[in-house]
């Protein structure tokens, strides 16, 4: 790629993708659920929310610097879980980590990830000043098989596990479907090889009697948060009534997600999720927020709207399918350096001082 074709911001790492990644990895990282109405809407909602700038304040020794789960970082700036970034790059999610450590940026490992988690864990050391270690966990239908995972998440030095509770089954997703997505050869879920196969489901009745007869309930959040003494994120709240249970069940955090609108289609946007939620935790816990962030100013309206931190999905892919490790690297850099200078014009100098004062009352 020439210097003259490098992209300048992840819109365009977005479009750039699309040049390298074939039809199937295209349909399964950009693609949403139905009629992707959620998926639109999560970056619409960003872009729709107004900022009301604050002048002639004092910025100097002002940064991007802030604490998530008593940890400092550089920025909130956290990398998604992702799965099967082999699809994206032969480097896949070894090349993301080390991007987001160079970075500072927090890595969630997907436990669908087509690397080991403790290839991944080795990869990036311990740098101290990287971002935060965690690992996306989907409860399998094998308590055994749980646990162990669990333990070498732990073992490996991870510092958080992040479980996702809003897919207890697939989305309908027409864009895979239509390319007839498959995972190509070489490409897996490495870290679930060896779970024992599902019960089988009564033929009348396979998602309900199959499927979902072992989709986690709050009391498995108690029981995990029980197993382990790594700090338990939710992700995936939409309701601060889910919110508030999250904390009764030991939750040290939560991820406002409809899971890049993969899910369920038609589900709230998280910038329209996020203000309920975050009043009804109150900063008890720590407030993560994805889906749709693409510009520093989207950074800005997130932790303006109460979250501590943001998370990037696609853009990560992007990157990764463009230039690698350098791309992923790329892609925080723009999305920090846009923060910046989001703050700077805003008239925020820290992000303690962000808060909903920069945002526009009664418009969209
Ligand atoms: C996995 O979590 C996916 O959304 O494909």
């Amino acid at each position: 790629m020439s210097p003259h074709d490098l992209p300048i911001s992840l819109p365009d790492y977005a479009r750039a993708a699309t040049q390298v990644l074939d039809a199937n990895a295209c349909a399964y990282f950009d693609g949403g659920a139905g009629d992707e109405a959620t998926l639109a809407e999560n970056g619409n909602a960003w872009r729709a929310l107004r900022l009301v700038p604050r002048v002639l304040r004092q910025l100097a020794g002002g940064s991007t610097r802030c604490r998530l789960l008593g940890r400092d970082l550089r920025h909130p700036i956290l990398l998604a879980p992702v799965a099967y970034q082999r699809l994206a790059h032969p480097d896949g999610e070894i090349a993301s980590a080390c991007a987001a450590s160079a970075q500072g940026a927090g890595i969630v490992l997907s436990s669908q990830a087509s690397v080991p988690l403790e290839t991944v864990a080795a990869a990036i050391g311990d740098d101290r000043d990287r971002g935060p270690l965690w690992f996306q966990l989907y409860l399998q239908h094998d308590d055994g098989f749980n646990r162990e995972l669990v333990q070498r998440v732990e073992c490996a030095g991870f510092d958080a596990l992040v479980l996702t509770v809003d897919a207890p089954c697939s989305g309908v997703r027409d864009r895979e479907r239509r390319a007839e997505f498959r995972l190509p050869e070489g490409v897996a879920a490495v870290n679930l090889a060896g779970l024992p196969p599902r019960p089988p489901a009564p033929a009348d009745n396979a998602l309900c009697g199959g499927l979902l007869r072992h989709a986690p309930c709050w009391d498995d959040v108690s029981r995990l948060a029980g197993w382990t003494r790594l700090p338990l994120i939710l992700k995936g709240i939409l309701h601060p009534a889910d919110a508030r249970r999250a904390i009764e069940h030991g939750a040290a955090g939560v991820v406002v997600s409809n899971h890049g609108g993969r899910v369920l289609d038609t589900a709230i946007a998280t910038a329209h999720a996020l203000p309920a939620i975050a009043e009804v935790l109150d900063r008890r816990i720590a407030v993560l927020v994805d889906g749709g962030i693409r510009r520093g100013t989207d950074v800005v309206k997130a932790l303006a709207l109460g979250a501590d931190a943001v998370m990037i999905g696609r853009p990560q892919v992007h990157g990764l399918a463009v230039a690698g490790a350098q791309g992923v690297a790329h892609v925080i850099r723009l999305l920090r350096d846009e923060l910046e200078v989001a703050m700077a014009l805003c008239g925020c100098a820290t992000i303690a001082e962000i808060d909903t004062d920069v945002l526009a009352r009664g418009l969209p």
